[in-house]
Parts: structure tokens; sequence; C-alpha cells
């Protein structure tokens, strides 16, 4: 059976079935230590988008039909329009066999003819994908540090302490799925300074967010859609009522014992006065109750981002491995993967 491109909504049980499958081979020979996946509201992960974006996908089966391999390619629309992101694995009893570029080529043909200029990938430093991108002309932008908290080792007194030190002048709240309409445009603000550089709390160079109130909206919703629970603690400054600090995370149903955290982020004026500490402590004792089935907490930072690092540092998270961010001219891609051997 040829290599098939889907939409999304094409993707019979049997094919969610099979690409949990894959997936999970792929994670016990690359990432054993890394949580499995389920195909619990699978099919809303790999359907729903922003309404902007798209999202194609890729089955390749062997002649007896079973999944060697698959890939989904995002098209973002919007400010990021005319980029991508491709996720792809290869069943690591079908690798070094062509699988893995059959699928580029065809996730490369997808992109240019959907106007993307330049495609990424997010590839584990340990994982043998590094290789394969390497081999075929993407070239590394940035090198982020994974962190993992352990729940098991989380020391509760220290983070129920640190969630209580609270500077004067601000308060706390937590929200899950998304937060109320009364601080989403103070929320967006906040947001909006992960674009711009130094002395960010968390400054995310490939940041895709939203920092306007109706993307943002867009966004809770999306997460929502993709069975993603989002938990939101905000600093909130006093007596005004308008957001000046935030974390995000989430748990998805794909993957329920992990969570991910990632933006964090303190207005300029309100930064040194301890509020992403406190913020994310804060999270963290939410969590304890509204997820007690996690098991661990990941998290990236950037090598220049000493200030992040500390206080993850402080709250028990421990740097394991890098992740690279990869970077493709999706023409030159193209003329590389179609050139006759
Ligand atoms: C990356 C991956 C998809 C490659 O799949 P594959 O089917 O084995 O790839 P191919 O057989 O098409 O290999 C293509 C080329 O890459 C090279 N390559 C593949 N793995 C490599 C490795 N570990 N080290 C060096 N080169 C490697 C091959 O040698 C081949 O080069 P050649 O054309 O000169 O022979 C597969 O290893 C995988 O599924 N990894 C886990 C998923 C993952 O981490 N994806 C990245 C995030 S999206």
């Amino acid at each position: 059976m040829p290599l098939k491109q889907l939409a999304p909504g094409e993707m019979t049980d049997d094919d969610l079935r099979d690409w949990c499958s894959v997936l999970n081979d792929m994670t016990a020979a690359d990432m054993p230590a890394e949580p499995r996946w389920r195909t619990d509201s699978l099919r809303e992960y790999l359907t729903a988008t922003l309404p902007e974006d798209r999202r194609h996908l890729f089955l390749d089966r062997d002649a007896d039909g079973d999944l060697v391999g698959h890939a989904a390619l995002i098209l973002f629309g919007g400010e990021q329009a005319g980029t991508g992101v491709v996720e792809m694995s290869t069943r690591p009893s079908a690798r070094g066999k062509g699988v893995g570029t059959r699928l580029l080529r065809a996730v490369a043909e997808c992109a240019k003819a959907g106007g993307c200029r330049t495609l990424s990938v997010e590839v584990i430093a340990t994982t043998p994908a590094v290789g394969f991108y390497d081999r075929h002309g993407f070239a590394r932008s940035t090198v982020e540090q994974r962190h993992l908290l352990r729940w098991a080792e989380i020391d509760w007194e220290k983070i129920e302490h640190a969630a209580g030190r609270l500077a004067a002048g601000y308060r706390l709240e937590y929200h899950a799925g998304g937060v109320p309409d009364r601080l989403m445009d103070s929320y967006a603000d906040v947001k909006a300074n992960l674009r711009s550089a130094p002395g960010n709390v968390a400054f995310v160079p490939e940041w895709r967010g939203s920092a306007y109130a109706p993307g943002l909206r867009d966004s809770f919703q999306t997460l929502a859609s993709r069975g993603m629970r989002s938990h939101i603690a905000v600093a909130v400054s006093e007596p005004y009522g308008n957001v000046v600090g935030l974390t995000e995370l989430v748990v998805s149903a794909q993957r329920p014992t992990r969570a991910d955290q990632y933006d964090t982020v303190v207005a300029p004026a309100h930064r040194s006065y301890g509020l992403a500490m406190t913020m994310k402590a804060r999270l963290l004792t939410e969590l304890r109750r509204a997820e007690p089935q996690l098991v661990d907490v990941q998290t990236w930072t950037l090598d220049t981002a000493d200030d992040v690092r500390w206080i993850n540092g402080e709250l028990g998270f421990v740097h394991d491995v890098d992740w690279y961010d990869y970077e493709a001219d999706v023409d030159k891609l193209l003329a590389r993967l179609t050139r006759p051997a």
C-alpha cells in the first residue's frame, strides 16, 4: 500500500490505533523513560487546530498493510504564515529502509503546495532523528534544555512555602481551561513580552502562542478540543486587577502522567519580586489536587536563561536532555530530496 496523505477527519479507528502503536514502539526504542501514548482523544488531538492553521497527516504502510511510519505536518496561518512544523516516526523495526525519507518528501511537497517556505522540527538530542535531519540538510536553530520534575521527589513543604511567599501589592489566581474575560486583555499584554528578548523570565524564540485576546481564546479552545487540559497561575496587580505575570501548563489525555509547562513570563515592571517562583509553586500545589495521576512535569529553557534555570532548580526540576530545533528551507529541501541518487 503506498504512502497515503489524509485529512485528519479521514483517519479510521484502525489508523488511530496503528498511529499510537508506532509512537509507542518509537518511544520504547529511543526514549524508554518517556511516558507511553494512549488513544484517548487522539482523533481530536490530530484533528483540532487553530482556525488559521492546517494539519496534514501521512501514513506509510508496507505490503502487508502494517503501518511502518507516519508524519503530521502543521502549516501555520496568520502571523506565522509561510512556516510549518513536522513530527514523524518510523517504526524501529522498519528503520534505515527509506521510510523516513519517503515521508519527508511527501511532507515537503505538501508544505510547498501549501505556501510553506520554512519547515521546522523538534528533536531530542540523544535520538537517531539527529542523524536523520543532519543527513537531510536541516540546520540546528536553537538548543533547549529539557528539565524534569519528578512528582515523587517533590519537597512539598518547600513548594507550599514558596507558593505562599507573595510580594505586597499582588494576588495570585489559579484557573483551569482558560482565563476569565476580565483578565484576557492584560493576560495577552503580558504574553506579548515573550516575543522580545532581554530580561524575560522565559524568552521563547520559536514562540507561536497568541498575544492578543481573541487569539488567546482560540488557543485555549483549541487546546481543550485536542484533549489538553490547561492549568494557569496568574499574578494580578492590586488594586487594578490586571495580570502582570503568568505561567501555563497542560496535561494531555494522550499522556496524562506528564505535564508540559511552557510559558512563564512576568511583565518587565514587575520583575525581581519573586512572582515567577510564587506562581510556579502555586501551580504545582493546584496540580496536586487537580491531576493526582501525574508522574512528572517537563519544561524547557535556553542556555542563556539563568533566572529560569535557578527557579526551576529551586522547585526541584533537573536537566535531563537537550532538545534541538531544526529548520530547513522548503525549496532547498525538495531539491535535495528529489535529486537523483
Ligand atoms: C528519524 C526517523 C524518522 C528516520 O527514519 P528512517 O526510516 O530510519 O530514515 P531513512 O531510512 O529514510 O534514513 C534516511 C537517511 O538518514 C540517515 N539516518 C537515519 N538515522 C540515522 C542515524 N541514527 N544516524 C545517522 N544517519 C541516520 C540514513 O542513514 C539515511 O541516509 P542515506 O540516505 O545516506 O542512507 C526515525 O529514526 C524515527 O522515527 N525516529 C524517532 C522519531 C523522532 O524522534 N522524530 C523526530 C521528531 S519529529
